[in-house]
């Protein structure tokens, strides 16, 4: 028996097989089921115990030796098989990798910012829960008016301070106006900035209103700035976001924090005046509140109202973008559906 393994061991070491067939010949003669290994393992059962001390490691010698062969010379074959197909084929197309694409409400505030940057505003953020002064008080909303009723306003429920009675009004901001006090608040004029911002009313969710928009709202105080500085800059910012020729017309209204106030409509970018579902058949869509800051915002905000005057604009990024894109149902923009979403594939990173 000894004399076969020594035999076998000379061919094992010497076997260098061409390919994985002859691989395949080899575990079957040495380490298949009815294969060399299994029958010197039946004959040595019939071994005296003498020859069983001898041959035993010998045999497990062998064994040991044909399996790490047949395992080195398999990891061969198959990393050969990989390589071949890496070879294969390189000029077949790869497999695409979706690229995402941005939401169409940044899209369109990136575009919005970047207009007003090359008029030299800044951009300003606040924060989204704010206090009663920020979001009305400081804005010359008298106590009773009813923005601050609980139908708009999402309030915080917080427990009052310590050596406070009460504890304090404290809601989701209703619009970005609130960062205009916190900058007006805490620097000097001259400001010219923008604040694009997340804002929260309580209202039903449906096509036309949900209880969360967008907003980008604009501030300039200077000295000696007017009604027609506030009218060049929203002309001008029309005609860069909509085309030139886009007509723009403001009508008198009311905010509480300026005076006068005005609504800025713009003709009408579906129909181009011709009167459509968006228009209501008027040919103008409202697209912004506006007006020159009210002179007790400026000093609830410790500027002096003498020296200083300035305009503020506030609009609403989802009506900006339904006027560019016809969304009509503002659901839509929250849904994170991706079918609606890759319609705006952009070059803009
Ligand atoms: N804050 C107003 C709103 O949310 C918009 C506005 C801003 C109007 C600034 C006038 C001046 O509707």
């Amino acid at each position: 028996m000894q004399d076969q393994i020594n035999q076998y061991t000379t061919e094992i070491e010497a076997f260098a097989p061409a390919n994985a067939d002859e691989l395949e010949a080899f575990r079957i003669k040495f380490l298949g089921t009815k294969g060399i290994i299994k029958d010197l393992f039946e004959q040595f059962k019939n071994t005296t115990p003498e020859e069983k001390r001898t041959l035993g490691k010998v045999l497990n010698q062998f064994k040991q030796l044909a399996e790490s062969k047949y395992q080195t010379l398999k990891e061969h074959f198959e990393s050969a098989v990989s390589n071949q197909k890496a070879d294969i084929d390189l000029t077949l197309p790869g497999e695409g990798f979706a690229v995402g694409s941005r939401h169409p409400l940044s899209l369109v505030r990136n575009e919005i910012i970047d207009i007003f940057k090359r008029l030299g505003f800044v951009v300003a953020e606040g924060p989204e829960i704010e206090d009663d002064w920020h979001n009305f008080s400081a804005l010359n909303f008298p106590p009773e008016h009813p923005a601050r009723d609980m139908q708009d306003t999402f309030f915080v429920s917080h427990p009052a301070k310590e050596g406070e009675d009460e504890a304090s009004n404290i809601a989701l901001r209703t619009h970005t106006s609130s960062v205009q006090v916190r900058m007006m608040e805490s620097g000097k004029p001259p400001f010219r900035a923008i604040m694009p911002g997340r804002v929260y009313r309580n209202e039903a969710i449906s096509a036309r209103a949900h209880c969360f928009f967008h907003q980008v709202e604009g501030l300039y105080i200077d000295e000696n700035v007017s009604f027609a500085d506030l009218k060049q800059t929203l002309y001008h910012f029309v005609q860069e976001l909509y085309g030139e020729g886009t007509q723009v017309r403001f009508r008198p209204s009311y905010f509480p924090f300026t005076e006068p106030s005005a609504e800025m409509d713009i003709s009408c970018t579906i129909c181009k005046g011709a009167g459509c579902n968006m228009c209501k058949y008027t040919g103008w869509v409202e697209i912004l509140g506006c007006g020159m800051v009210d002179p007790n915002v400026l000093t609830n905000c410790g500027i002096d109202a003498d020296k200083y005057t300035g305009f503020a604009f506030g609009m609403g990024i989802e009506r900006i973008t339904n006027l560019k894109y016809v969304i009509r149902d503002l659901r839509l923009f929250s849904e994170n559906d991706v079918r609606f979403l890759k319609q705006f594939k952009t070059d803009i990173v």
